[in-house]
């Protein structure tokens, strides 16, 4: 029986234990980290089925839930006051609804001359320090925590202290660690809440906490999925993003002569990298059939998405990197009512990120072979924690 999750050891390739996945049945019994049995979904067709089938639950409270995140976030995960991530509808959709406004296609255009500022002041900065630079701390972790922090109004002098806060929750093993990070962090959004400068948290709290539609509590955790989600995710995905087209010379050239190839290789690094892998969790609250298994009420399910992403019935040559495919149907973002909220901010970052930096620094390059690159634990977002580069 297959083990999951288990690590990469290359930072664009699925872990190399997943291979057995690709082999054989699109579900199979598989054995958690923590010593579960769950179900772990490896084929396209059926993970989107099961993540748009309302027999399944996000909720962590569920008996038989696979509770394989850092113990920090299993914590926040089942506390009564949980975010609406892991919550299912309506009270999920409840909460969802309320930030949808922030996020639309329309409300990413009017900030996209922002973020391409932010995009260019970064790069200035970057090139006036260096070379070389570690590109995490210099480029793709500052710019979507900007963004966020500017959309949310939480003062930018705090990055340093809720980069750090979050990068403990998602990371450190040590339970004492990471929860003193949590409750740091809901802390500093407590105080923040109290009267908190222009942006999202002010308008839920003028508009719903004021209403009485939303209690103050619930809109500490929001703000903190929000902080955390809003950056961890797209700076890994600058980061993995830039190791990738380096690796293939020619991928970047076709990005590079076209400014037309951009949103479909961004589309095409989300499928290729997968990195929002074991947070796609469910457990069945009824039996399921499907592909010819019953899935039971109780059973957990995970989805082996960096293997979902490389079927080859949805992707054809999936583990070939092509700038040029039309990868929109991946489920980088998940699928179903639970798909990405912030997914349109993170690909209007990324299509700025990525092609400027190229553009601007056109020498640049690795300074370590990418087999020494120091990469996240399975457990959680896939990255790397530092990234160094030289132009
Ligand atoms: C490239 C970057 C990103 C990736 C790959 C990513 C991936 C994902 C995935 C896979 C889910 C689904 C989780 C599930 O079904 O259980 C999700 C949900 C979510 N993401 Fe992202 N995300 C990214 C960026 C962002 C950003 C920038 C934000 C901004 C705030 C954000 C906020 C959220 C929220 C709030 C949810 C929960 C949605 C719900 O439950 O209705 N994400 N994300």
């Amino acid at each position: 029986m297959i083990t999951y999750p288990q690590a990469r050891t290359c930072p664009y390739h699925p872990a190399p234990g997943y291979d057995e996945l690709r082999e054989g049945p699109p579900l199979r019994r598989t054995r958690l980290i923590n010593g579960q049995e769950a179900w772990v979904i490896s084929g396209y067709e059926q993970a989107r089925a099961l993540l748009a089938d309302s027999r399944v639950s996000s909720d962590r409270t569920n008996k038989g839930f696979p509770m394989i995140m850092p113990p920090a976030i299993a914590a926040v995960q089942t506390s009564p006051n949980r975010p609406f991530i892991v919550r299912d509808d309506p009270e999920h959709n409840r909460v969802r609804r309320m930030l949808i406004s922030e996020f639309t296609v329309r409300r990413l255009k009017e900030l996209q001359p922002e973020i391409e500022k932010i995009v260019h002041a970064t790069i200035d900065a970057m090139l006036a320090a260096g070379p070389p630079a570690d590109l995490v701390t210099a480029y793709s972790l500052p710019i979507p925590s900007l963004v966020i922090s500017r959309m949310l109004g939480v003062p930018w002098e705090d990055h340093e202290f809720f980069q750090r806060q979050t990068r403990t929750i998602v990371q450190s093993r040590d339970p004492k660690d990471s929860g003193e990070a949590v409750g740091s962090l809901l802390a500093y959004l407590s105080a923040l809440a109290q009267d908190p400068p222009p942006g999202l948290i002010a308008r839920l709290k003028e508009e719903q906490v004021g209403t009485g539609a939303m209690s103050l509590d619930d809109l500490v955790v929001t703000s903190m999925l929000l902080l955390g989600a809003g950056h961890e995710t797209t700076s890994s995905m600058i980061s993995l993003g830039v190791i990738t087209l380096l690796e293939h010379p020619d991928q970047l050239a076709a990005l590079r002569s076209d400014a037309g190839t951009v949103a479909g290789a961004v589309e095409e690094l989300l499928r290729y990298l997968t990195i929002v892998e074991t947070a796609l969790l469910r457990v069945a609250v009824e039996d399921i059939e499907i592909a010819g298994e019953v899935i039971k009420a109780g059973d957990g399910i995970v989805f082996a998405a960096s293997i979902v992403n490389r079927d080859p019935a949805a992707f054809e040559h999936p583990d070939r990197f092509d700038v040029a495919r039309q990868a929109n149907h991946h489920v980088a973002f998940g699928f179903g009512v639970h798909q990405c909220l912030g997914q349109n901010l993170a690909r209007v970052e990324l299509r700025l990120a990525l092609p400027t930096l190229f553009e601007r620094v056109p020498g640049l390059r690795l300074a370590v072979p990418v087999d020494e690159l120091d990469l996240r634990p399975a457990t959680t977002i896939q990255g790397v924690n530092a990234l160094p580069v030289t132009w």
